[in-house]
């Protein structure tokens, strides 16, 4: 049930010299507060029980027409309390709450510009954007934001450098002030005082991504910049038509990772769902022709080694069905793998044979997820579209996956950053269109999310990390067993990940020294602990017929929860998340560690009275990711909610339990 109460407050306080403002968050630990210094800069501060988390920061942006940083003038301040509870269409949980104050600031620069600056304050985090109403400026042209974030301490950070391709690269820890290379959006902060920051920005559109560096002991923003045809960067950052509200920049701000990780701030900054009819948008877990080209056993393109052929998708998807997997994804069907520049979205090579297997798919109740990559070229796609989109809506294939493998992608408006307005305003298409055709998107390559999904629910998952493929071939020989722990916590945080979990053999005979850093256990915890709506099962399926027993796990988790939380973690070194399945009473839970073997202790107060079946997969004593990654059992019993699992997990190990 919605529930909106909206109050219009129209008495603001203003104090001191009678330029100072405050919003405290509904519960009034948080205080968000606004001045104007007297050469007319605007800055905000934020302080958690009344001390400082967040000192005098600064505010605006320059603009090629206005220096938007200082000279400003109020004309006002309104504010507001906002309280509703949305339901989602899929997600970690069914119903959100939202419930803030809101302050808008309105201020008028020296040469006639109106900006506002909306404050929102929630119990657990702020966030704040610049709003240009109807006015005579028609178009700003955005060099630089000055948005800052000056933390009252050198607090310890959790980021990757900005210049990061597709941002697959490895986490890393360090204090603020050595963070000397720009950071990508977005990153997380062990404060101090052992509580966390989560710095990141919502509903990008038509602007570019934030990324932040540190500069006079302040977290400031740094917009990626247009770059001009010699795909050289340009001062100007963002060209935005007036009316604008540019995205929110946003800041959780938890006492503990449970808070930081059920935090719903970014997607209650985004507008509510724009597709009226969502009934077609369905959760899914799908395996793929996709882990053989990974491991060299396969090729995209035609050949001997041809991975997406007929005879092979329907192996694939028999299996399938077998085993209650709901679709399968077919990478290399298309015609232009050759040179990947020159893909065609409806040509598929001739030993595919569409209509069969589209028929195949229909007659077995299992979906096929298309596979589009564009190989970088955004503006080709662009253009073939609504093509591309009815052909696959034609075959009834509603889920796709994109790519765009190319640091720099060739845009409408050349080459430019995926992250630059440019590239921004192309995924938006993309997932626009797509819903037009009921297809869900599965985003490769993409720009950080920013929590779209609520608004368009068709945008399911999105890779923007250094998934499972890196340990099939990366020459570092694979991701350290930290890389798991620390995603939850970071990555994870921005939304959904296509991480691609579940690889069931981890010796790589093609790249002899690379391999997954992990035993199966931990392949089965990842299930719970990296929430995606659209969970890829990515290894072959002889591989899971090796531990069926293990399987079986795979079989039954769902990927769409009624409720879901963290039980223990900590970044880095490991975590346990338990969720409930959304439309059941069935709660799982799982868990994953780092190199160190480690003990956790799982309390069940989480489940209802009554009696549950418990069936725990873990790892074997012994197990251990180098040494033994197959040791494992599986055990069954009864529990109620007065019990504690205590469970050990191996080095690199993890477990998955079912409670039923
Ligand atoms: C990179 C993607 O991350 C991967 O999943 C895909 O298989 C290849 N590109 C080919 O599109």
């Amino acid at each position: 049930m919605k529930r909106i109460i909206l109050l219009l407050i129209a008495a603001v306080l203003f104090v001191g010299c009678g330029k100072l403002t405050t919003i405290q968050s509904p519960d009034n630990s948080l205080s968000v507060s606004f001045r104007l210094a007297d050469d007319g800069r605007a800055e905000y501060s934020v302080a958690r029980d009344g001390a400082p988390v967040i000192d005098w920061s600064a505010l605006g942006m320059q603009c090629a027409e206005a220096d938007l940083t200082r000279e400003f003038t109020l004309r006002g301040v309104d504010s507001r309390f906002n309280q509703q509870t949305w339901e989602t269409v899929w997600g970690e949980e069914r119903e959100i709450n939202d419930t803030h104050n809101e302050m808008t600031v309105h201020l008028r620069h020296s040469t006639g510009v109106e900006m506002d600056i909306i404050f929102r304050a929630f119990d657990d985090g702020f966030a704040f954007r610049y709003s240009f109403s109807e006015q005579e400026t028609k178009r700003l042209t955005v060099l630089d934001e000055a948005s800052e974030y000056r933390f009252v301490a050198d607090h310890e950070a959790w980021s990757i450098p900005w210049r990061t391709e597709y941002y697959e690269g490895l986490w890393t820890k360090a204090p603020l002030s050595d963070k000397t290379d720009t950071m990508c959006s977005p990153i997380t902060i062990e404060m101090q005082d052992g509580t966390y920051a989560f710095v990141h920005e919502a509903a990008l559109r038509n602007y570019p991504a934030q990324n932040l560096h540190v500069q006079d002991g302040a977290l400031r923003i740094y917009l990626t910049p247009w770059l001009d045809d010699k795909a050289q960067p340009l001062p100007d950052k963002a060209y935005i038509p007036v009316p604008f509200p540019t995205p929110w920049r946003m800041v959780i701000l938890a006492r503990d990772l449970r808070q930081m990780v059920a935090s719903r701030i970014m997607l209650n900054l985004n507008p509510p769902c724009r597709i009226e009819d969502t009934s077609w948008i369905k959760p899914m877990k799908f395996m793929g022709i996709w882990w053989g080209m990974h491991i060299k056993a396969m090729t995209w393109e035609q050949g001997p080694k041809h991975g997406a052929t007929t005879a092979n998708m329907e192996r694939y998807m028999r299996f399938a069905k077998e085993h209650g997997i709901d679709a399968v994804l077919a990478e290399g069907w298309n015609k232009g793998w050759e040179d990947w520049q020159h893909f065609s979205f409806t040509e598929p090579y001739d030993d595919w044979d569409m209509d069969y297997l589209s028929n195949l798919a229909q007659e077995l109740g299992v979906e096929i997820v298309g596979h589009n990559e564009t190989g970088g070229n955004a503006a080709d796609y662009e253009s073939v579209l609504d093509e591309a989109y009815a052909y696959h809506q034609q075959h009834g294939i509603h889920a796709i996956k994109t790519g765009y493998v190319s640091p720099i992608i060739r845009t409408v408006d050349g080459l430019q950053w995926n992250k630059g307005q440019s590239g921004v305003r192309h995924y938006r298409k993309v997932i626009e269109t797509a819903a037009k055709y009921h297809i869900m998107i599965d985003n490769h390559e993409p720009v950080m999310p920013t929590g779209l999904q609520r608004t368009w629910p068709n945008l399911m998952t999105q890779e923007g990390v250094r998934g499972q493929e890196w340990n099939a071939w990366s020459t570092d020989g694979g991701s350290p067993c930290e890389h798991v722990t620390v995603l939850p916590f970071t990555r994870i945080m921005a939304g959904p990940v296509d991480y691609t979990p579940g690889v069931f053999k981890f010796e790589n005979p093609v790249i002899p020294g690379t391999r997954v850093h992990s035993t199966l256990m931990n392949q089965l915890g990842l299930f719970v602990c990296f929430y995606s709506p659209l969970q890829m099962v990515c290894d072959l399926p002889e591989h899971y017929m090796e531990h069926q027993d293990a399987f079986r796990f795979i079989e039954e988790v769902p990927c769409d929860w009624e409720r879901s939380m963290l039980v223990e973690g900590k970044i880095g070194d490991f975590c346990v998340f338990a969720r409930l399945g959304r439309g059941t009473d069935n709660w799982y839970i799982g868990g994953i560690t780092d190199e160190e073997a480690r003990e956790v202790r799982v309390p069940l107060s989480m489940l209802d009275e009554g009696e549950y079946s418990l069936t725990l997969w873990a790892d074997d004593e012994g197990a251990d990711w180098q040494t033994r990654p197959y040791a494992y059992t599986v055990t069954e019993r009864k529990v109620t909610n007065a019990d504690t699992l205590t469970i050990r997990m191996a080095a690199g190990g993890g477990f998955a339990a079912t409670v039923k």
